[in-house]
């Protein structure tokens, strides 16, 4: 889809290439190098960004280390580091259709779950983060010994933070991680993934005209082994916070341990059980298991990608998930009335292609999609696909698909599906559908996952504490919890006599 004249999102695209944000300069690659970021619509070329290789991220990191020791940001009033917090969410906002068009020109998704979603919920973390900035208090301990102590604990910013983070939901991974890092007086450089690189920029330019000081943000686009690893390998960042893939989390936590053992936190994979008890609102189910899965694509951490139903209404359950699948709208994010629209690259469609061959092969039994959409072969288009009859030892059943696949799973009772649902390496999210109260809570308590939706899917917000158990993840970003990853706890214990 050719970019219209008369959208906003126009001007941002236009001056190409994008550079580097380093120490508040918009400067070229070390390298002179450059990458395109592609529309997955089209395949059209949407701009060209510098691409930051080591040098740029150790020249990131130098400036973020600067401004970090020179105390411009860590040592500013609270309420003023509030204030241009609270400011970069109202920019967000003014700027909603802009980043939203940015988002679903770069990532493919479609542009009104930008609009109503993910934009709002990037100005809404800086909001709420803007809020802890000045609430960051330690405490006072009685100490017991003998003698007279005075006893309390600081909450000190870790540093300098690098912050890798995904393609799937560029601004609002890109507010999740700086948000926090920033209320707590870091400083931050932050690689966005070379799918998606454009709106975080856009970011760094509010950043700026929100008066964040020179080099407290830096924003450095570039590839993962090269950027991503100098990252999590260097010696003057202090901690590193990462979303992506279980495979790349475990590369950031070994260079992480073999270079300065800076502190790690991360948001990895799911296969996350969506599950329908057979006393539960079925319709609200179904419509529930079609969201849980083919939000955004399925290119989600959470995607409810296991679809649990009890025996007794799994036939029922699976029609009428069909029927809505029937009617889903696939096509490019920019049309308003798309529902699912194109992968984020040609590797993601040629990936989830794959496990539907691969599922095939397997033997479960694929009831619809399978395939792409006839016509729409220049953008990564896949047919929602649902296959049914699925064991949970195939590998449909146990890997993320991160596309928009579903594998619907029979169960017969509580402890059966328990044992089921349970039986990953994962434990991002999980849902259950039921109108029995007690069952509801006796499941979530069960169910190994960070979070446990009963009779809803996909809520998330800024108060929400967000990771996962197992191979999901180490730590909890949102609510209070993300200030646990971006503070030091520091005891100051004083001879009072
Ligand atoms: P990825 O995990 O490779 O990419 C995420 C980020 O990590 C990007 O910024 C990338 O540049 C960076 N990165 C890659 N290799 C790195 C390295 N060696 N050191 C430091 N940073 C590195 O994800 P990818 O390859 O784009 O997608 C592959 C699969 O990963 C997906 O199919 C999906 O299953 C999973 N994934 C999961 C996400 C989640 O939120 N749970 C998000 C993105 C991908
Ligand atoms: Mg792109």
């Amino acid at each position: 889809m050719a970019i219209a004249e008369d959208l906003e999102v126009a001007s941002f695209l236009k001056g190409q290439p994008k550079k580097l944000f380093i120490g508040g300069r918009w400067v070229d690659s070390a390298s002179g190098k450059t990458f395109e970021t592609l529309d997955p619509a089209t395949g059209e070329v949407l701009a060209r960004v510098a691409e930051a290789g080591a040098e740029d991220v150790d020249r990131a990191v130098a400036a973020a280390r600067k401004s970090f020791d020179s105390g411009v940001w860590r040592d500013l009033p609270p309420a003023e580091r509030a204030r241009a917090l609270w400011r970069v969410g109202d920019m967000i906002e003014e700027r909603a259709l802009e980043f939203a068009q940015l988002d679903s020109l770069d990532n493919g998704m479609p542009i009104n779950d930008a609009l109503i979603w993910f934009v709002p919920f990037a100005a809404a973390t800086f909001r709420y983060y803007a809020g802890w900035a000045t609430k960051l208090d330690g405490a006072t301990q009685q100490i017991s010994l003998p003698g007279n102590y005075l006893s309390y604990t600081l909450r000190q910013p870790v540093g300098v933070v690098g912050q890798i983070i995904p393609w799937n939901l560029p601004i609002m991974m890109a507010a999740w991680k700086i948000a926090p890092a920033l209320a707590c007086g870091n400083s931050v450089v932050l690689k966005p993934s070379e799918e998606t690189p454009l709106s975080a920029l856009l970011l760094a330019e509010l950043l700026q005209q929100a008066d964040v000081p020179d080099g407290v943000v830096n924003v450095v686009p570039g590839f993962g082994e090269t950027a991503g690893a100098r990252l999590a390998s260097h010696p003057d960042v202090d901690k590193v916070a990462f979303t992506g893939s279980t495979e790349v989390g475990r590369l950031i936590a070994k260079a992480a341990a073999d270079s300065n053992l800076k502190r790690v936190s991360l948001e990895l994979g799911g296969k996350s059980p969506n599950i329908v008890f057979a006393d539960a609102d079925l319709a609200k189910a179904a419509s529930g298991a079609f969201f849980g899965i083919f939000f955004n694509q399925g290119q989600m951490c959470s995607a409810g990608s296991r679809l649990f139903v009890q025996e007794k209404v799994y036939d029922e359950t699976v029609d009428s998930l069909l029927k809505t699948v029937a009617e889903a709208r696939v096509g490019p994010g920019m049309d308003p009335v798309t529902q699912i629209g194109p992968l984020v690259s040609k590797t993601q469609m040629d990936r989830v292609l794959g496990y539907i061959n691969l599922g095939n092969k397997e033997g479960a039994r694929m009831l619809i999609g399978g395939g792409r959409p006839e016509g729409m072969d220049r953008g990564n288009f896949v047919q929602p696909t649902v296959f049914a009859d699925v064991d949970g030892k195939m590998r449909i059943a146990q890997e993320e698909i991160f596309g928009p696949v579903v594998a619907a799973i029979p169960f017969k009772d509580e402890e059966d599906l328990v044992q089921k649902a349970n039986n990953t390496m994962y434990g991002l999210v999980a849902g259950v559908w039921t109108r029995d109260v007690g069952r509801a809570h006796r499941v979530a308590h069960a169910l190994k996952a960070g979070t446990v939706y009963v009779n809803c899917y996909h809520i998330v917000d800024p108060v929400t504490p967000w990771g996962g158990f197992k191979q999901s993840g180490w730590g909890r970003e949102l609510g209070p919890y993300a200030l646990d990853l971006y503070t030091e706890l520091k005891n100051v214990i004083v001879d009072l006599s």
